[in-house]
Order: structure tokens, then sequence, then C-alpha cells
């Protein structure tokens, strides 16, 4: 079976610096749903970026059945849904609405049916239409963390990369995400230090430590015990 998304021998260095990720080796398969976890500065954002080409890297990054290059970025963009940790940095058009609708628009969706995606995909994450119809710049951390959810989800990807997606929302907020995310098919990717949402959403657990995998299984004790001990992370 082709993975989801893989990493053979993954390095990225910021600057002349020591590697963030070093010879990293990863693979996931359609349909799951990993957690990945790890200190603060152990590279999670930076291989969701590597994902997607927004790092430089070394190594194989295979995604969606196309090994990522100048020439396939833009096709695996197109068919993977992201979530980067500062909404704001999403937020591309001062209206909530047209700004969640820009992705489909951009597939070449219709404009109304890029609407309506956008209006049921919001109203999913808890935001009204009244609230859609206004501006971006009105909204509370939180709510612009379901606009740019919304933006990731309303393409349909076949692959989501969410970075903290639950940081900022109020608990009902993440159980409906967790439960949001639960009913959707799709291979997922989520960084997080919140492991309840981890423990919701996902059924494999990776844990980054010294710029590898340092733990990967179903049990998401084994990592947060080592965490619990005092170890390194
Ligand atoms: N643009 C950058 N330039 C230089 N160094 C960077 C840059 N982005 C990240 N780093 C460094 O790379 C390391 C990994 O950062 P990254 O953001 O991937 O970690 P993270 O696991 O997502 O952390 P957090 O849990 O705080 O979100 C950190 O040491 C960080 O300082
Ligand atoms: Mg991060």
């Amino acid at each position: 079976m082709e993975a989801a998304l893989e990493f053979r021998g993954l390095v990225v260095r910021y600057g002349d610096g020591v590697p963030v990720l070093d010879r990293l080796d990863l693979r996931i398969d359609p349909g799951e749903r990993v957690a990945l976890l790890g200190l603060n500065g152990s590279g999670k954002t930076t291989l969701l970026m590597a994902a997607v080409g927004l790092v430089a890297c070394d190594g194989i990054v295979r995604v969606l059945g196309e090994t990522l290059s100048d020439r396939t970025v833009g096709a695996i963009r197109r068919r993977t849904g992201m979530l980067f940790n500062v909404p704001e940095d999403q937020i591309l058009l001062p209206r909530v609405v047209d700004d969640v609708a820009f992705g489909p628009t951009r597939r070449g969706v219709s404009t109304a049916r890029a609407r309506s995606d956008a209006l049921a995909t919001l109203a999913s994450l808890g935001i009204d239409e009244a609230v859609a119809a206004g501006s971006v710049h009105a909204l509370s951390h939180g709510q612009k963390q379901r606009v740019a959810l919304a933006g990731a989800l309303v393409t349909r990807p076949d692959l989501l990369l969410l970075d903290e997606p639950s940081a900022g929302l109020d608990p009902p907020g993440r159980t409906a995400l967790a439960r949001l995310l639960a009913g959707i098919d799709v291979t997922l990717l989520v960084a997080t230090h919140d492991t309840e949402f981890a423990r919701r959403t996902c059924s494999r657990f990776i844990l980054l430590e010294g710029g590898r995998v340092a733990w990967d299984g179903a049990d998401l004790a084994g990592i947060t015990s080592r965490w619990d001990a005092g170890g390194p992370g």
C-alpha cells in the first residue's frame, strides 16, 4: 500500500545549526490518525511544514503517492488541509465566509457552491451564519482558530496536518472538533500538547525527541508516563 505520508532520512536544519530533525523516518498509512507529541522545540511544527514543502529539507518526503518536489508541491498542497498554529497567518480575506470559500473557489468550485460548502463547514465548527457574514477581525482567538480550521476542512482533503488545533478552543469546542474529526474520512496528523484531545482523536501516538521518533505506538500512556517520570521528554 502507498503511504499517505512518508519521511525517509528527513533532515531539517535552520541556518547552520544542529538539525532539528535528524534522519527521521516515519510512515503513516491512509486512514491512520496520528498524534505528534514532544516538548516545546522538539520539531513538531517543523515536521508538519516539511510535509508540504514549507521548510527546506534533505531526505525523501512522499505525500499521497507523490514525492515532494517543486513539480509536485502545488498538487500536494491542494490535496492537503493544513492548520498552522497562528490562525491569523492563514486567514486571508476580511469576511469570514469569503475566507473559507477561497480554497474551494481556487480549486474551480463555483462561487455559490463554495459559499454553501463554507457555511456548512463553519456551522459544523459552531460558527453561525451571522458570524460568517461578519469580519474576521472582530473574532476572538478561538473563533479565528475555528475559521482557520474550516478553511482546512472545507475542501475535504485526503490528508489533514493540524498544528495545535485545540489550542484556544473552549472545552465544548474541543469536544466538537474531536467529534467532527472522528466523523470524516481522512488521514490525520495532529501536533498537540493536549493529551486528552490526542486520546480522543487519534489511535497512534508518536513522540519526537532528539530530532527522531523516540516512541511510536497505540498506547498514549507510553509517552505520558515518560513525562510523569520526569524524563527528558
Ligand atoms: N524559522 C526558524 N528559524 C530558526 N529556528 C527555528 C525556526 N523555526 C523553528 N526553529 C527552531 O527549530 C526547533 C523546533 O521548532 P518547532 O517549532 O518545530 O518545535 P515544536 O515542537 O513545534 O515546538 P512547540 O511545542 O513549542 O510548538 C526549535 O529549536 C526552534 O527554535
Ligand atoms: Mg509547534
